[in-house]
């Protein structure tokens, strides 16, 4: 996506009753990780299920750049045949990651581990975000930013390590991406690299560097937190991967369903892991009928499906450690608030500042705008619930696709229409977003 293109606005109004079931795209974390490790392993890795959005389009092409073979066999179906541990070849133009942050900054912990310079680029969002945070523990195990912009902002060229050291390193906030991008890099080094975090973000790099043959420990950390360790230079081999549908994409028409009255819908292979759950705790906790039924798991990931029907929300207090659970789903939260009776308060939410947007402003400018009371007070989040949403504001969505979805479920039960400055940039990870929820009843114009 590129911010010369056209905007594309849409209205969202009030609708009646969602029915039916939905399999949203296939998980954008499981997705880049697949051809990530992919690339990085011998051998082929056939990829079922994979995310075809722009985000992790860009990472299939980067990782194509980088010598690993990757194909499209079929509908969501991906073969990669990668390169070897450390085995990355110099690529020709700048690495354009587009709008993900998470395909970025693990390929640069990827590419920390081979002797190889390479620029990673993105859009105007992504060019505006921290990258000194991934870029730190990597030039610690010997890679080195040959170039960059203003605080160590994109374009950046990173020159990877010929002989990686292994680290212990605490992430200094809870971060997969920082997390993902050490143990990618520990790859390449010889002996123990430990990542300590004080709070345990997801863990898809470990499940999925396990699967492929790496040997990983990983033990409790304080009260919340983790200690990761990954034993360097194993021989990583192609394994199958068959993606779940992604939670955080699942979220939006889950809550659609809740706020719409008489709604009843089911999600099907829903991701299920424990770290990636948050927002599905504090929804119930809200009183939301949310059932989950045929629990299975693939490759250390489990799934569920889920039957979801409008519900009666109350206002709840969301403790801050549960922000690495839910961190990309407090938007959509923040919706199902508007619509709750009473106060919700969202607390530890200074990582929202950084993501694809400053997700802390621009989710009380979208409830202001629609009639909501809303304040910020530091990292937390207040929202006064009142059981209905008077709507009939512009929403800026700011380059940024869960502003545009959360919008938009709002909308669907909203008092007048909610209308969105630009849809564009949903294809980054729900392409079929619009057209799936119509057919579950949706009504968009
Ligand atoms: C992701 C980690 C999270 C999340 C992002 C996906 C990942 O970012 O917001 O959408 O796949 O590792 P942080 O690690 O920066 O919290």
């Amino acid at each position: 996506m590129t911010d010369s293109n056209q905007p594309m606005p849409l209205q969202a109004r009030k609708s009646g009753a969602l029915h039916g079931t939905a399999r949203v795209p296939g998980d954008k974390s499981i997705s880049h990780r697949a051809l990530i490790l992919g690339a990085l392993a011998v051998g082929e890795t056939r990829i079922s299920g994979l995310l075809e959005g722009e985000d992790v389009i860009n990472t299939a092409k980067a990782m194509r750049a980088l010598g690993a073979k990757v194909e499209r066999t079929g509908d969501c179906e991906w073969r990669v045949h990668g390169v070897g541990v450390a085995g990355f070849a110099t690529p020709e133009a700048p690495l354009d990651f587009g709008n993900s942050g998470t395909g970025c900054r693990l390929a640069m912990g990827a590419v920390a581990g081979s002797p190889i310079v390479a620029t990673f680029d993105g859009d105007a969002s992504l060019r505006s975000r921290p990258m000194r945070r991934i870029v730190d523990p990597l030039e610690l195990m010997g890679a080195k930013v040959v170039s960059s912009s203003e605080g160590g902002r994109l374009p950046l060229a990173l020159q990877g390590a010929r002989d990686p050291l292994p680290i212990l390193y605490r992430t200094p906030v809870p971060s997969a991406q920082i997390k993902s991008a050490v143990l990618l890099a520990g790859l390449s080094a010889p002996g123990i690299t430990t990542v300590i975090e004080a709070e345990a973000s997801r863990d898809h790099t470990e499940l999925m560097l396990q699967h492929f043959g790496a040997t990983i420990v990983t033990e409790a950390e304080g009260a919340h937190g983790r200690k990761i360790s990954l034993t360097g230079q194993p021989e990583l081999r192609g394994a199958p991967v068959v993606v779940p549908a992604d939670p955080s994409s699942a979220a939006f028409p889950m809550v659609a369903a809740l706020v719409v009255p008489g709604s009843d819908i089911e999600l099907t292979d829903v991701m299920t892991n424990p770290l990636r759950t948050g927002l599905i705790t504090t929804l119930r906790e809200m009183g939301a009928s949310i059932e989950d039924s045929d629990v299975r798991g693939d490759a250390g990931e489990p799934m569920a499906r889920f039957r979801v029907r409008g519900s009666k929300l109350k206002g709840v207090e969301v403790p801050p450690e549960r922000a690495p659970s839910m961190i990309d789903e407090y938007l959509v939260l923040a919706v199902a608030a508007a619509f709750a009776e009473g106060t919700t308060v969202m607390r530890g939410l200074h990582e929202l500042r950084v993501k694809e947007s400053d997700r802390l402003e621009a989710t009380a400018a979208m409830l202001r705008v629609n009639g909501v009371a809303v304040e910020i007070a530091g990292d937390d989040l207040i929202v006064e619930g009142k059981g209905h949403v008077p709507g009939g504001g512009v929403v800026a969505t700011h380059m940024d696709h869960r502003i545009a979805m959360s919008a938009l479920a709002m909308g669907l039960a909203s008092d007048k229409p909610v209308t969105v400055d630009d849809t564009a940039f949903i294809a980054t990870s729900f392409p079929d977003f619009v057209p799936m929820m119509q057919r579950l009843g949706a009504e968009f114009g």
